[in-house]
């Protein structure tokens, strides 16, 4: 098939927001423990990190994580985390029905979080607790000396705060599963309180507030317009949720998602419109899409061990092993993520670390890297300037999920500052090499200085700990600038590629 790709160097749809490529950790699983902390591995630091974690992590790049949960916040007291650790209490974690034994906390965390160069991005519970309690971790956290709570914290070991500045305001509050689960206005006026209290404590803080947990919801999206309602002036985000499955093995409609999320957004961007202009409201809402992946493969079975399980402490919990198609999936999902830009301007991948995340850490064995790690570090590294408007002309087809999709899935970053321009590519067709032609408006003379590309594998493909590299990008080749500055190119089936121009 022929795709023609054209773009103009001035004709953008918003500076990125680094923050489009953040992460969330929970507690939970081996997400924390056996994960980012194991102090009996052969690879733990004096702190009981794991060093080839971290390094995983260091390489990706992450500008922020948010942190403790998830379901797991919505009954979690941070107290019980803070302090010598042989007085902090065992608990029991409703999320998941397991034991948390709190030998991690928000100062250990922090530890890890400045090690990794991420900056924290926390949660409160809103689901057991309430304002009073968010407040006085926010005081612990960010309050220099001098009050009860910051005098605490020093004597803790932490002299200086943390200086948390974007703040979670409970999670998944829709939800039926939540511990503490609320109505829409129920939630709205608690978060609005919430929010008003923490920008008088610092007016720098930014909140976000819980949007549906995904757009499945049956009260989505009704909710998102009764929570706003409630809190839009004291709010600077609102969350959105999904995660994604293929268990029809129907590869096209699974990419369709994409656009299923594209029409997500949307109705949100809408809904934030509409309760701006109804309040007459002088500042702006962003969407803060705190958390996504494809999360389908050992789903249902974790939904039955949870339900069987006695307690346990840190079990292998939704341990998925991603293919290629969730790499094609991924790389997919980070391009819509550019290409609304203008709209989304923080994005979790959901989570980092063993829990449906791109590093897994083997119990005695070593760390290594999901087929899904790769796009998303390609993607950290180069997508940071401004997307550009990108007109796409490519055969489309049809699906249950949606109308219209482009089989060539496209975003492209102009970095101003380094004079480079990005194209992240996807060819989704199933059999059909795409012959690629470039069209580049402002670009004089323009250089092919790099092209990864991961292709050739098999849609189920996947790496491994003894096989961790078998998935990953290498140089591309058949990408061409010709004699009159236009880009050229053969992109194999189902093939993703990067290509750095400048
Ligand atoms: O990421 C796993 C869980 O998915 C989170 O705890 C929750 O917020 C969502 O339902």
């Amino acid at each position: 098939m022929k795709v023609k790709i054209s773009v103009h160097r001035d004709f953008t749809i918003s500076p990125i927001d680094e923050r489009l490529y953040s992460a969330f950790i929970e507690h939970m699983g081996r997400a924390i423990y056996g994960g980012i902390y194991d102090p009996g591995h052969p690879q733990a630091d004096e702190q009981g990190f794991r060093k080839d974690v971290l390094k995983f992590v260091q390489d990706l790049n992450i500008p922020a994580i948010r942190y403790p949960g998830g379901n797991f916040v919505s009954a979690y007291r941070w107290e019980d985390g803070v302090g010598p650790r042989e007085t902090r209490p065992v608990r029991l974690d409703l999320a998941w029905r397991c034991t948390e034994t709190n030998q991690i906390g928000i100062n250990e965390f922090a530890d890890w979080a400045k090690l990794a160069g991420i900056d924290m991005m926390l949660a409160v519970n809103l689901g057991t607790r309430g304002l009073d309690d968010a407040r006085n971790f926010l005081e612990y956290v960010n309050f220099p000396s001098g009050t009860a709570l910051s005098d605490l914290r020093r004597s803790h070991g932490k002299t200086e705060p943390h200086n948390v500045k974007l703040w979670c305001l409970g999670n998944e509050m829709d939800g039926p599963w939540q511990t503490g689960h609320k109505v829409a206005v129920e939630y709205g006026r608690l978060a609005n309180e919430t929010a008003k209290a923490f920008k008088s404590f610092d007016p720098s803080i930014k909140t976000i507030v819980c949007g549906s947990s995904n757009d499945e919801m049956p009260t989505y999206p009704e909710w998102e317009r009764e929570v706003l309602e409630e809190s839009y002036e004291n709010v600077d985000y609102i969350s959105l949720h999904k995660y994604f499955e293929n268990y029809e093995r129907n590869t096209l409609n699974f990419f369709g998602k994409i656009e299923e999320t594209g029409r997500y957004i949307q109705a949100i961007s809408g809904t934030i419109d509409y309760i701006k202009a109804k309040k007459r409201a002088k500042n702006d809402v962003f969407i803060c899409f705190d958390e996504w992946n494809v999360w389908y493969h050992q789903r249902e079975k974790d939904n039955r061990r949870i339900t069987e399980w006695d307690w346990p402490e840190a079990p292998a919990l939704l341990e998925e092993t991603y293919n290629f198609e969730d790499a094609l999936f991924v790389a997919g999902l980070l391009n819509e993520f550019i290409r609304r830009s203008d709209r989304v301007k923080i994005a979790c991948i959901a989570q980092l670390v063993n829990v449906i995340a791109p590093i897994r850490a083997e119990k005695e064995g070593p760390a290594w890297r999901q087929s899904i790690y790769h796009p998303y570090r390609l993607v950290a590294l180069y997508g940071r300037g401004e997307a550009l408007r990108t007109a796409v002309d490519a055969p489309t087809y049809n699906c249950a999920a949606a109308d219209q999709v482009s089989y060539l899935d496209v975003a492209s970053v102009y970095n101003r500052e380094k004079n480079t321009l990005t194209f992240f590519i996807i060819n989704r067709h199933l059999s059909e090499t795409a012959e690629l032609e470039i069209n580049l408006t402002g670009f004089p003379e323009p250089c092919l200085s790099e092209h990864l590309a991961m292709e050739g594998y098999d849609l189920q493909a996947t790496n491994s700990a003894q096989n961790p590299d078998h998935i990953r990008p290498k140089p591309g080749e058949n990408v061409v600038v010709d004699e009159s500055g236009s880009v050229r190119g053969i992109l194999a089936p189902l093939s993703y590629h990067v290509l750095r121009l400048s």
